[in-house]
């Protein structure tokens, strides 16, 4: 069992290293997620996993800890109204302009894009929507997908998803489109969707502006986990990362109007998403 010294130690250790705020009634998620790697690795109490961490200088045993206590769940077109709102303003407003020469492509950033649902997502409604506007064509789009995590990076990369994954959220015409398998167990996303997104490990933590201007960025499902001090420093850094018509998606059940007076929220249909000022 973990003690309190333990979990506290241990909590304000994850908090460094990826900002994922725990609070003390978290003891029984510490201890669940941890067991296991404790075990394997030899370790006969929590404060020696840390311990070991701490003097492990390659880190791998950091990343295996964050790896083991972040919530990776996600799926496909998740909350539906972000993918509608990119179909019926932004891309119509941002293509326009594409048309119009005035510019030559629409960047958008996954900033915690798990096992690559999310980014994938967008791709596949960017082709759904090019079908409607010939002279628009898939490299007009760009994805950049980063995660804290390698594991859900290879994943995505691979783009390879079980039978359950492919039920949450994925309509059968989308699924015969843009996947293929050759077992009706693994279905493997098309090469066209894959190209058009890149992957890439980035904890949130660091500067992210070396990443250049974004016109949207989805960083959803993610604030939930992080301190008040740190939802407020992202979401600065984002809005000066965004272009300034930029626009931000959340995850559905959060908001950030208490922290931030740096965007303006808007509605498009039952959803919501944010202007930068
Ligand atoms: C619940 S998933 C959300 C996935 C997707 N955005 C969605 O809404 O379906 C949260 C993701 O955030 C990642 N994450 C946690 N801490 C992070 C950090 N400091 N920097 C970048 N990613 C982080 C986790 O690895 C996980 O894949």
């Amino acid at each position: 069992m973990i003690s309190l010294e333990e979990f506290r130690l241990i909590r304000d250790y994850i908090e460094k290293h990826c900002g994922i705020h725990l609070t003390d009634d978290k003891v029984y998620l510490v201890e669940t997620r941890l067991t296991t790697l404790m075990i394997e690795q030899g370790c006969k109490s929590f404060s020696e996993l840390y311990e070991k961490s701490i003097a492990d200088r390659t880190h791998t045993l950091r990343d295996k800890i964050i790896e083991a206590i972040t919530t990776n769940e996600t799926f496909w077109f998740r909350d539906m109204h972000p993918f509608g709102i990119l179909t019926e303003v932004l891309f119509k407003r941002l293509t326009e302009n594409i048309l119009s020469g005035r510019r030559n492509r629409i960047r958008i950033w996954c900033c915690a894009c798990s096992t690559g649902q999310e980014p994938y997502s967008i791709a596949m409604t960017f082709l759904e929507f090019m079908r409607q506007y010939p002279g628009i064509r898939p490299e007009h789009l760009e994805i950049l997908a980063t995660d804290i995590s390698s594991t859900v990076l290879f994943l995505g990369k691979l783009g390879r998803y079980d039978n359950l994954s492919m039920s949450r959220g994925l309509a059968e015409d989308l699924k015969n489109r843009y996947f293929e398998t050759t077992d009706n167990k693994i279905w493997t996303i098309s090469s066209d969707i894959k190209k058009m997104v890149t992957f890439k490990k980035l904890n949130l933590q660091e500067d992210f502006n070396h990443l250049g201007k974004k016109d949207i960025i989805f960083c959803r499902n993610i604030l939930i986990y992080f301190s008040m001090e740190f939802k407020q420093d992202i979401l600065r850094r984002i809005a000066a990362l965004l272009r300034p018509d930029g626009h931000l998606f959340l995850g559905a059940s959060e908001s950030i109007i208490m922290y931030t007076k740096e965007y303006e929220m808007l509605r498009h249909a039952m959803g919501l998403y944010y202007q930068v000022k």
